[in-house]
């Protein structure tokens, strides 16, 4: 279990108070670069939205932030981006985080790797693909590997090509989610592997985070909730859509990208489709190629959420939802703290 360390106060970690908060909780804590988090979650990569701005004050404010390397285009803007990161952040942010997709029609992903060996990059986010090569030059400049899945064939997968965690996709996350409940998944991957585990779908509380926590995962990671802020790369109106649905505006459908996903309902009908009624999709359509990408409209038009939406209620600054998030893991784990407990 993760050893949560928590600065009070917005803004930057006090790391000076980390370490000795870390001494003082019971449990076996993170490998780093993971144990220097004011509070036990990840900031999501998001296709589109994530930008150098949202992954900054991520980790300003204790996080881990992170992108998509295709977000950055053309392929040359990923050096400028990780330039402008690593120049933003000091000793006393959170790590950032690369997200790559490990997909045949992925043309960047070699390019993509060398960049992030460039810059050493402290965590690799890998999604689709068990990454064993991958795996192997990440831990070559001394970053660690999270991989995403969504049911245990794929966690042993990842686990054997050596992954150093697994970010676990429960049903009703935002993207391409998976449909298993989050206490099924966590239980039995928790059974085969004791290393970091991290939650995803519909986290949007920090009282959610405890709750990952307690049911077997180490941190929470988070990507809807960070639509809705000031840095993210998002239309207002997407922005604002996110604020006004809840859980029955999402529609979890494979017809935009090939592989289904959960995306915002009032933004498919505003395509003039019905997104109670849509044809099932052909898994040949999924395609990462960036010419191609450019052509399809999902994500761009159509917008992806989970279902946590409706515990969205602001746009706000990132900083703001991380100082709130934070706010209230404290006061869950002070109403659950056993009487007498400090
Ligand atoms: C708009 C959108 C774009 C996403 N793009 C990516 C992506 O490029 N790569 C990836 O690994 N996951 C992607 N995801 C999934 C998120 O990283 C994460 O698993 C998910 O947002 C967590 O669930 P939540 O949105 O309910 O918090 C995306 C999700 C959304 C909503």
């Amino acid at each position: 279990m993760l050893a949560p360390v928590i600065a009070q106060g917005g803004g930057r970690v006090k790391r000076m108070d980390a370490r000795a908060a870390r001494l003082q909780d019971a449990g076996m804590a993170l490998p780093p670069p993971l144990d220097r988090l004011a509070l036990p979650v990840i900031g999501a990569p998001l296709f589109i939205v994530s930008n150098p701005a949202l992954v900054i004050a991520q980790c300003r404010a204790g996080i881990v932030g992170s992108f998509p390397a295709l977000n950055a285009r053309p392929k040359e803007a990923l050096d400028e981006w990780l330039t402008r990161i690593t120049a933003a952040l000091g000793p006393g942010d959170a790590p950032y985080a690369v997200n790559q997709i490990v997909h045949g029609s992925n043309d960047r992903l070699q390019h993509d790797l060398d960049v992030c060996a460039k810059h050493r990059v402290p965590i690799v986010i890998t999604s689709l693909r068990a990454p064993g090569e991958v795996v192997r030059a990440v831990h070559g400049w001394g970053g660690i590997v999270l991989h995403d899945v969504t049911n245990l064939r794929h966690a042993q997968k990842a686990l054997e090509a050596g992954v150093d965690g697994l970010i676990l996709v429960a049903a009703g996350a935002g993207g391409h989610a998976g449909t298993l409940s989050p206490f099924a998944l966590v239980d039995e991957v928790r059974r085969i592997f004791d290393g970091p585990l991290v939650l995803s779908g519909s986290i949007t509380q920090g009282r959610q985070v405890l709750a990952a926590q307690a049911m077997g995962a180490d941190l929470a990671y988070i990507g809807t909730r960070f639509i809705a802020t000031a840095e993210a790369n998002a239309a207002e109106a997407y922005k604002r859509m996110i604020v006004e649905s809840q859980a029955a505006d999402i529609v979890y459908t494979p017809f935009f990208s090939g592989v289904a996903g959960n995306y915002l309902k009032p933004s498919i009908a505003a395509q003039g489709l019905d997104p109670d009624a849509l044809p099932s999709a052909d898994k040949s359509k999924m395609t990462f190629n960036a010419e191609e990408r450019e052509r399809v409209r999902p994500w761009r038009d159509i917008w992806g959420a989970g279902q946590g939406v409706g515990g969205i209620a602001e746009v706000l600054p990132a900083a703001e939802v991380i100082a709130r998030l934070k706010a209230d893991y404290l006061a869950a784990r002070r109403r659950l703290a056993p009487p007498g407990a400090a």
